[in-house]
């Protein structure tokens, strides 16, 4: 069996505020016209909504493992027809991510990265996180970025593989943005 997310996530700034902070940081570098994937959407589709609102700067494909996430994006998406064009959103586990099914990605938010590796994706041969950080970095091209959530109870892990990457030249950190960090894919 798949491993879900049986919870449909609403906003919780106060406790998770990586989706309201990487919407800040786009709008504060001006990001546009970049595909982006998204890893965690919340049943609230926070970063597709906000996208939508400002006129589809940027294309996003998020991931939701959350089947009340999904059929919140399917609401959302029949009740504003023009919101699919820009936001898509794929069922999964991300510890099955094929980068044979995935558009090249310029800007990708790793914010779960290491909070739901269980035992259970060893029985259909999950990823590890170090698979998914070089599943992600293989959709990118050169200078393509990565981003971690440091408010994550697992942001020190996921910064150890994400620093391991940096030692092993294949990211270079940036500068930090509020609780995400960001890191420029090397080559
Ligand atoms: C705590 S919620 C955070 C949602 C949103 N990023 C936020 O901060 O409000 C965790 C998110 O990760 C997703 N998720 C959990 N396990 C997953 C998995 N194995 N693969 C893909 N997404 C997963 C859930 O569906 C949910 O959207």
């Amino acid at each position: 069996m798949l491993q879900i997310w049986d919870v449909n996530w609403y906003l919780d700034v106060e406790q998770c505020p990586c989706d309201v902070h990487f919407v800040e940081w786009l709008e504060a570098n001006s990001v546009q016209a970049k595909t982006i994937f998204h890893f965690g959407t919340g049943g609230h589709h926070h970063i597709g909504l906000a996208n939508h609102a400002k006129g589809c700067p940027n294309d996003i494909l998020g991931i939701t493992a959350s089947p009340q996430e999904f059929d919140a994006f399917v609401k959302l998406a029949i009740e504003h027809a023009e919101l699919s064009r820009h936001y898509q959103v794929l069922f999964g586990d991300i510890y099955l991510l094929n980068p044979k099914l995935l558009p090249h990605i310029d800007i990708a938010t790793l914010f779960h990265l290491c909070e739901f590796r269980g035992d259970s994706q060893d029985a259909y041969g999950g990823l590890t996180d170090e698979g998914v950080l070089d599943t992600t970095l293989q959709t990118m091209p050169k200078g393509g970025i990565v981003s971690i959530f440091t408010g994550s109870f697992a942001g020190d892990k996921a910064t150890d593989i994400a620093m391991s990457a940096v030692a092993a030249g294949k990211l270079e950190r940036l500068a930090d943005y509020k609780s995400l960090q960001f890191y420029e894919k090397l080559s």
